[in-house]
């Protein structure tokens, strides 16, 4: 592996619901993904986040898992209803002291804490009052940083405001297969600009509680046209508006692509100043191109998503392609120039079925292997004069995948669901390994 400029940080990303377990305990509220997840058939094995890893419990034993890795940086979410359990009002100080907790032990182990606000796990409260279609919602998520900050202020070295808002759109919203499971196509975009507009309040309420960096994490997927007949092109030029630039743009100053389902007339006077206040880092996550061909006839949508051949497949079935990270982050200093923030790798990874030889050893060399391809690919990037200053795997543990429950394993450490043992996989000794050098 080349060497990696001194300061790179290195680190590994977790969300609330889909490790912590403990959904009831000191008055946590509901969330959308509680709701959902009860809901028939909405989850492919039929489990919930009700324990997950337990990390709630078992926190200190995974922070220990983190140093021994040795990473300088750990991702993890904060649950809003944990804080504000409808979404409202004052926060609830045992929700934070759990946090604090884990800030505090993440700090004595050597490793910089960086907070995601919000990762899919809506108060069910809010959603009840209509979520993110709803323009209250994105001054609620503003006043939910203001008390978070407010506790964790500077102890937390990075303040990512969002996780993905395009998939909590799309698969949220538009196809209904995350919570809360609503089917509006693109009359899903105002909560893509509600979402925008919350990220845009809280970056002021963080300013003003913390000299710390602020960012967002969007998911990027580089566009690959099945054909080269202008039809496939077309709608493969549609389809990178509305995943890669719809929420960058108005972020970076741009203002809205032309994407489909964007409706100006969900845009307020000044919303767009507020959506383009500077960040100090774009989150960048990563973990496969996607392959576009035009729709058929009377088709409701302008492409149709076509797997890409000749790649190794993950347990996702997702195409392996290192390549297109290195791609991603240089459409993107070409695409902003000089209007491009430092960028850190906020997820990379991919799901095996990784399990316990007979010796309880976890040998997972895919996994080794695809890191190995996606950090070079940084590597590359960055001697292309792409600002990346960090790279996070995806994920710490074995967690509950959202729609697909227990079924993928994206952990470098594996974990035994009914014990809720942890046992680091090859990989995990493979990126100590990498991070130490
Ligand atoms: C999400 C994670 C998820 C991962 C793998 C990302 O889109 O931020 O929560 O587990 O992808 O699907």
């Amino acid at each position: 592996m080349p060497d990696f400029p001194a300061g790179f940080r290195w680190g590994v990303s977790t969300s609330a619901y889909q490790i912590e377990g403990a959904t009831t305990v000191d008055g946590r509220g509901p969330s959308i993904w509680d709701t959902f997840a009860r809901e028939p058939g909405r989850i492919v094995d039929g489990t919930t986040g009700d324990e997950a890893c337990d990390h709630h419990h078992r926190y200190a034993e995974d922070t220990a898992l983190l140093a021994g890795l040795g990473v300088s940086a750990y991702r993890f979410s904060i649950s809003w209803p944990r804080i504000q359990p409808t979404g409202a009002g004052p926060a609830l100080t045992a929700g934070l002291d759990f946090y604090d907790r884990l800030v505090d032990g993440l700090l004595a182990a050597g490793v910089d804490p960086v907070a995601t606000l919000f990762h899919w796990d809506l108060p069910q409260a809010l959603e009840d009052a209509g979520g993110w279609l709803n323009r209250d919602t994105a001054a609620r998520f503003a006043e939910y940083a203001d008390v978070t900050a407010a506790r964790l202020g500077d102890r937390v070295k990075l303040w990512i405001t969002l996780n993905e808002p395009f998939i909590h759109m799309s698969l949220g919203h538009g196809m209904g297969v995350h919570a809360p499971g609503r089917v509006l196509l693109f009359d899903a975009f105002p909560v893509a600009h509600h979402q925008l507009l919350g990220h845009g309040l809280a970056v002021a309420a963080l300013r003003a509680r913390t000299a710390s960096p602020v960012a967002i994490a969007n998911n990027y997927s580089p566009v690959r046209p099945a054909g080269d007949g202008d039809a496939d092109r077309a709608a493969a030029a549609a389809y990178d508006a509305l995943h890669n630039r719809l929420f960058t743009d108005p972020l970076l100053g741009l203002g809205y692509p032309d994407a489909p389902g964007v409706d100006p007339t969900v845009v307020r006077d000044g919303d767009l100043d507020v959506i383009a206040a500077p960040i100090d880092v774009l989150g960048v996550n990563y973990y496969n191109p996607t392959g576009i061909r035009a729709p058929e006839e009377g088709s409701p949508l302008p492409f149709e998503i076509v797997p890409l051949d000749g790649y190794p497949r993950t347990a996702f079935d997702w195409p392996v392609a290192p390549d297109g990270l290195r791609e991603l982050l240089l459409q993107l200093r070409d695409r902003y120039g000089d209007a491009l923030p430092e960028i850190q790798v906020t997820e990379s990874g991919c799901a095996y079925d990784d399990a316990p030889d007979a010796q309880g050893r976890v040998n997972d060399p895919e996994r080794i292997a695809y890191l190995d391809g996606h950090v070079r690919a940084v590597h590359e990037a960055i001697g292309a004069g792409v600002p990346v200053t960090g790279y996070f795997v995806w994920s710490l543990l074995d967690n509950w995948e959202w729609a697909e429950g227990f079924t993928k394993r994206f952990g470098l450490v594996h974990v035994d669901y009914p014990t809720q043992r942890r046992t680091p996989k090859s990989s995990y000794a493979w990126f100590r390994d990498l991070v130490r050098r």
